[in-house]
């Protein structure tokens, strides 16, 4: 191996120890592997300007365009994610979620880079949903096997983002609905593919069967046992693989800007 990778607690994410602006094959190669190991993999002190950091992340996958807030200026692919001094909602992205699952084709990797942050601004926790599904009782396995559920850009999440569409939003904050099967294959394994912030429903369940699932599986995927924690700093870099783990930002107080990039495989 060229990089070196810390496991967190719970096997769940690790931290890799590189230098982003030295990379090549090799090392793209190995943390994708650590990825499908960990679910998502942090970099600490890594100054990247957009441009590096958009270099970087080609090597990754095929950039994806976020539907939602208009990009960085002069750095397609970027998008500014933060939370400013006045605002008085939830912080962006508070709320268990994969990210883009409205979609018809779901991003496979997001990049997060902390750009400004503060001593104590917040984590993100991630749960593995390989851990997750493995977890599940043979009985509801079998229940679930088949089963669609359907992702709306409207669901509670949506309002995490409303400060930040105000200002840079597309107008198409509402526009999108998609379905996919709950229990997704990950290479050799599955994973629940579920995200709190926007499944709305089961498809061809009653609405009280769909809502006692949703509310089971939502509770299920969402243990202490699947999780770890993920406290940021400036650059820092953090990706994750959003078909094997669900995220969700912590409150915190003061400003704090990130840049995102969101990746197809
Ligand atoms: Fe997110």
């Amino acid at each position: 191996m060229n990089i070196k990778v810390e496991p967190f607690e719970n096997n769940i994410g690790a931290s890799i120890s590189c230098n982003l602006k030295l990379i090549n094959q090799n090392i793209i190669n190995e943390i994708k592997e650590t990825l499908n190991n960990y679910g998502f993999v942090c970099f600490r002190n890594q100054n990247l300007e957009p441009g590096e950091y958009l270099k970087f992340a080609e090597q990754l996958g095929k950039i994806k365009e976020y539907p939602m807030l208009k990009d960085l200026e002069n750095f397609k692919g970027i998008t500014v994610v933060e939370r400013k001094e006045n605002d008085k909602g939830k912080s962006y992205g508070e709320g268990w979620h994969t990210d883009s699952s409205y979609l018809n084709k779901t991003p496979k990797y997001t990049c997060l880079m902390g750009k400004i942050v503060k001593k104590d601004q917040g984590q993100t926790l991630f749960a593995s949903q390989l851990a997750s599904y493995e977890a599940l009782d043979k009985n509801i396995k079998e229940k679930i096997e088949n089963l669609i559920g359907i992702f709306s850009s409207a669901g509670p999440i949506s309002v995490t983002r409303l400060e930040r569409e105000a200002e840079r939003g597309t107008g198409k904050s509402k526009n999108f609905i998609a379905e996919h099967n709950i229990v997704k294959k990950v290479g050799n394994r599955k994973a629940l593919y579920l995200s709190p912030g926007h499944t709305i429903a089961i498809k061809n369940l009653s609405e009280e069967e769909s809502k006692n699932l949703l509310k089971y599986l939502f509770n299920h995927q969402t243990k202490k046992e699947f999780q770890a924690s993920f406290f940021w700093e400036k650059n820092t870099i953090v990706i994750w693989d959003n078909h094997s783990v669900i995220h969700s930002a912590t409150p915190f107080l003061g400003r704090r800007m990130m840049h995102r990039i969101i990746l197809d495989a």
